[in-house]
């Protein structure tokens, strides 16, 4: 009989100021990153600050299967790539394991689908419910052969094939698709030119990099435009991995909408192109500021100071949608705990991506904020929000989408009475250490597990 794991339901309730310093854990989609390229450049790399999050262990736990030893060294991960065609085989017919991550399936195809086997890959539930057309599309164009559940979910089964180059213009802003793209671009006769229809986070691009592929960057008519070279093989890296900005926001809020706190987030990525909620915070009325910045392999990192603020829309009310949406689209959730205590209007539009992450959070998102007894306004591609509403305790459903549970963890400070989060270990699928950080702020009194 399968172990079955059980989840627990944690118990919040309404607090006062939170003050103090917290770290939060790696960044998950550098530390991703990280442990493939590290995977399959020509040595040793040695990361520091390997992100706690199950999803980034999924990846590490797929290269391992793929032959690539990975060892602790202390608190650091060593990582023996053995260059670019350097993997083995699964063992007989052992699937691939993703998990729970979209960025494991998906960045990782990149690599198989130029290496001279055949592998399978697959994930939970929800990965399967996924849309993996976006990457079989530009990797079937360079010539890969990939055979998906119905056309277009996992599992996938990759048979790797000699690549050629292309230019590709991708309908949807996706830095997973991307990613995808110039890392099959690397095994490649040629330049790969991939086009985004709009900015999407630029991490794969400044670690390509450092690892020393010939990628150039440009813009046309807003679009960028990345273009890497292929058949050069890669150099490992010494890293050090910034916290979690995603992971981040949960505290960020929290401490904006508690009245009288102040909050320093220490060492945590500001890569602008991730860090859009600050200034939505900021034009809102919040107060935060960035201190001891500095750029770390091209990555920008720092501190920031976050004290309590009242929100307030003006007259015209907020509206978020076009291209801010991808620099954000992680903190969603939290935006739409944040609106319901802005004075005023406060709506996100153009956001269908979120129909297809781990859950379809405009309706989880919808469903919590009423399970609160709050007003939401549903759409197809985002909701709207009128503030501020007095939020009620609840049991909420995260449908095992960590960004849900860590969400309404942050609801169920404010809210009157306790609220439930069931399922409320899915947290560990980005930050397993939150309800103990979360804690540790507030006092053991406003969490009960
Ligand atoms: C990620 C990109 C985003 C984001 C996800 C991580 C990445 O997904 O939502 O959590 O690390 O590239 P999409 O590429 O699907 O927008």
């Amino acid at each position: 009989m399968p172990e079955v794991a059980m989840s627990r339901t944690i118990r919040i309730s309404r607090q006062g100021p939170i003050k103090g310093s917290v770290n939060v854990p790696g960044d998950k989609s550098i530390s991703h990153r990280v442990a493939m390229l590290a995977s399959v450049a020509q040595g040793t790399s040695r990361v520091e600050g390997f992100a706690s999050s199950a999803d980034c262990w999924a990846t590490v736990g797929c290269v391992r299967e793929l032959g690539i030893p990975v060892e602790r060294d202390g608190e650091a991960l060593l990582i023996h790539g053995r260059g670019l065609k350097g993997y083995d085989p699964p063992s007989g017919k052992a699937v691939l394991d993703a998990g729970n991550s979209g960025s494991t399936i998906r960045m990782i195809s990149g690599l198989l689908a130029a290496q001279g086997f055949t592998s399978i890959i697959d994930g939970d539930e929800s990965l399967r419910r996924r849309p993996m057309g976006r990457i079989i599309e530009p990797l079937s164009a360079m010539g890969g052969h990939i055979r998906a559940r119905d056309g277009r979910f996992a599992p996938l089964e990759i048979q790797g094939r000699p690549l050629k180059a292309i230019d590709f213009s991708s309908p949807v802003a996706s830095a997973q698709v991307k990613t995808c793209a110039l890392f099959a671009g690397l095994y490649a006769d040629g330049t790969t030119t991939f086009v985004e229809p709009s900015p999407s986070r630029n991490h794969t691009e400044l670690m390509l990099g450092e690892f020393g592929a010939r990628l150039k960057s440009s813009h046309a008519g807003g679009k960028p435009i990345l273009s890497v070279e292929g058949g050069a093989e890669l150099r490992p890296v010494y890293y050090r991995v910034p916290g979690d900005f995603s992971s981040a926001a949960f505290f960020i809020a929290a401490a904006t909408l508690l009245p009288g706190s102040e909050l320093v987030v220490r060492r945590v990525s500001l890569n602008p192109s991730r860090t859009a909620f600050i200034e939505v915070l900021n034009g809102l009325g919040g107060n935060i500021t960035r201190e001891n910045a500095e750029t770390v392999h091209g990555e920008a990192v720092g501190d920031l100071r976050i004290r309590s603020g009242r929100l307030n829309s003006g007259p015209d009310g907020a509206l978020l949608s076009g291209g801010i949406i991808a620099n954000l689209i992680d903190e969603v959730p939290i935006l739409a705990v944040l609106g319901t205590q802005v004075e005023g209007r406060f709506e996100i539009r153009g956001a269908r991506e979120l129909r297809v992450k781990e859950s379809d959070r405009i309706t989880t998102v919808v469903r919590a904020i009423r399970a609160m007894r709050g007003e939401i306004e549903e759409f197809e591609d985002g909701f709207a929000v009128e503030g501020p509403q007095r939020l009620r305790g609840a049991a909420i459903e995260t449908s095992g989408d960590h960004r849900i549970a860590m969400a309404f963890s942050v609801a169920g400070l404010l809210a009157e009475g306790s609220t439930d989060i069931i399922d409320a270990d899915c947290a560990s699928v980005s930050f397993p250490e939150f309800y103990d950080l979360l804690a540790s702020l507030t006092g053991e009194s406003a969490i009960e597990a």
